[in-house]
């Protein structure tokens, strides 16, 4: 009596402690034959599938995952929107937070999920290997505590954006860099790795969702695609909008889901549709007039099932939504910015008080082609891209979190620029006068703790895009957006500091501009990057420096031992 008395006891004081849990996995990196398009590839999986495992964890767990390399590529994994809290080493970007791990060898990456619930994603974080190696990372409120803070839903699906090409992207990316020119773009778009049936013999690759009339799903929708934007439709239907990035949004209403690459998107949608089958699809957005890109909707099929009767509906033809045309920047800019963050007891607060004030312009440029580039056009240049006119240069011996925990010398400087070199009427293509960036690997050094507002201002130069620029380690409030440029006077009056959306990823608009925020309360080295594969080798990328705090608690820990070396 006394020991269960005892025990009892113990489990009520320790209850959320015992409640957590170890999650974890091994993730095989290797090659998987697979048919697309009527084409048969190698392409790099993990454990032999695609889109790969999906890790589930509660709120308040820790995930444990080993990565065993038996591909022919270097890999790395990285964990996209998990916060990381004194863990930059299980980051995963190649050569930021780690080198990468080579063929044959093996990592294994631990990280605790606190203080974040909703979808997130894994994926390869090596040249564009994110193609094929990627998958869902959910976070479940914690044990036994809380539900959502929505309708319960009946049930929830996994939907997975992604992009296919008919070539090795590995390839694909090699050649781009060698010709200082644009990559080739995919040859399909794909839900949870299928193409549909409006391409080539995929009639069998068309991803298919059962619905029971009444029911309520529970969309978790993540863009995997490499370098473009969607419009997610399913006909007939309307979603509410719950979640974002992993953070709960006040219910938003809308028969129309835009979402760009490394973006999640949670949405509730209620099958009350006369029964029958509907199509569920994504077509491209694509901001900038004249860019190549492929015109086609992937799309998968809504299916209304009935276990009263046997009634089957599998041979009616599905309702086809009315997509959005491709540079629908009005529907972009009206979901992107409508959107606001739930506020809960627990939510933080967004900090009034700036300690580093940044205004940080990025596009597209060009730099001369260097010897390497053996078919790089030397009249034209190379294409570059840049932030705050410095092409970001990834090091190629220790990884930037290495050289800053040992304080090695010459891997990085601390010389990121606050604000642009220069200022011009900065979304005004006429105006501009110089195209050319300087490169380098720099990054901008903050207190522990502080907090950090970033102005991001997308530039006229070569062509103003729509750009989702992601930053490792940290949420941010954003705080507002904007078309034109940035004009801090008229700018503040925006602010919304109340209920701010909260992302990990922004969509800036073409021409325009995003504020965010956010409190460095996380020591170490996370890059900020655009999340088109496409521009990240090409320098769309800085990092923050975040210095140690002052407690033992605060201070990034020793590398794991298994901590790969270059
Ligand atoms: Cu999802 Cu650095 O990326």
């Amino acid at each position: 009596m006394v020991n269960f008395l005892a025990l009892t006891f113990l489990c009520v004081l320790f209850g959320s402690v015992a409640d957590a849990a170890i999650v974890e996995h091994t993730f095989h990196v290797q090659n998987l034959t697979i048919t697309r398009l009527c084409e048969t590839r190698v392409i790099t999986s993990i454990n032999g599938h695609l889109p790969g495992p999906k890790i589930e964890a509660h709120e308040g767990d820790t995930i444990v995952v080993h990565v065993i390399n038996q591909s022919p590529y270097n890999i790395s994994i990285h964990w996209h929107g998990m916060f990381q809290r004194l863990t930059p080493w299980s980051d995963g970007p190649d050569m930021i937070t780690q080198c990468p791990i080579q063929p044959g060898n093996r990592y294994t990456y631990r990280y605790n999920v606190t203080g974040q619930e909703g979808t997130l994603w894994w994926h390869a974080h090596v040249s564009y290997l994110r193609a094929t190696a990627h998958g869902a990372l959910i976070i479940r409120p914690r044990h036994g505590v809380k539900a959502y803070p929505f309708t319960r839903p009946d049930k929830e699906e996994t939907i997975i954006l992604g992009e296919w090409w008919n070539a090795n992207v590995v390839d694909v990316e090699q050649e781009a860099l060698n010709s200082g020119g644009a990559a080739n773009i995919s040859d399909a778009y794909t839900i949870n790795g299928k193409p549909g049936d409006l391409y080539n013999c995929s009639e069998d690759q068309t991803h298919k969702l059962e619905v029971e009339s009444g029911k309520i799903y529970f969309l978790r929708i993540i863009n995997a695609a490499l370098n473009t934007e969607f419009f997610f439709k399913v006909a007939d239907h309307n979603f509410t909008v719950v979640a974002i990035d992993a953070g709960y949004t006040d219910p938003y209403e809308t028969d129309t889901i835009v979402i760009a690459p490394g973006q999640t998107v949670d949405a509730l949608m209620r099958a009350d549709a006369d029964p029958g089958r509907y199509y569920l699809a994504a077509s491209p957005y694509e901001s900038t007039i004249g860019l190549p890109f492929a015109n086609i909707t992937t799309r998968g099929i809504v299916e209304y099932v009935s276990n009263v009767s046997a009634s089957s509906y599998s041979d009616s033809t599905p309702i086809m939504p009315v997509m959005p045309v491709a540079n629908d920047s009005d529907t972009t800019y009206r979901f992107y910015t409508n959107i606001t963050g739930l506020v809960r007891s627990n939510s933080p607060a967004v900090p009034l008080q700036v300690d580093e004030d940044m205004l940080v312009i990025y596009g597209l440029g060009l730099t001369p082609c260097r010897p390497s580039q053996t078919k790089c056009n030397a009249t034209i240049g190379s294409i570059a891209a840049s932030m705050n006119n410095v092409s970001f240069l990834f090091p190629t011996k220790t990884s930037l979190l290495e050289a800053f925990y040992k304080n090695e010398p010459d891997v990085y400087t601390e010389d990121f620029p606050e604000k642009p070199p220069t200022t011009f009427d900065f979304t005004n293509a006429s105006a501009i006068t110089n195209i050319f960036t300087a490169k380098g690997t720099k990054v901008k050094k903050v207190k522990y703790n502080s907090t950090v507002q970033v102005v991001l201002q997308n530039t006229a130069i070569i062509g103003t895009e729509n750009h989702p620029i992601h930053l490792h380690g940290f949420n941010f409030f954003v705080l507002a957006q904007g078309l034109g440029n940035f004009n801090e006077s008229t700018a503040v009056k925006k602010y919304n500091l109340v209920n701010p959306q909260v992302r990990n990823t922004i969509a800036v608009p073409a021409g325009g501009w995003a504020v965010i925020r956010f409190v460095a309360n996380n020591p170490g080295i996370w890059i900020m990057h655009c999340h088109f594969d496409v521009h990240l080798p090409l320098g769309l990328a800085m990092a923050f420096e975040v210095e140690n705090g002052p407690t033992p608690n605060d201070v990034v820990p020793p590398p794991p031992e298994d901590y790969p070396t270059c």
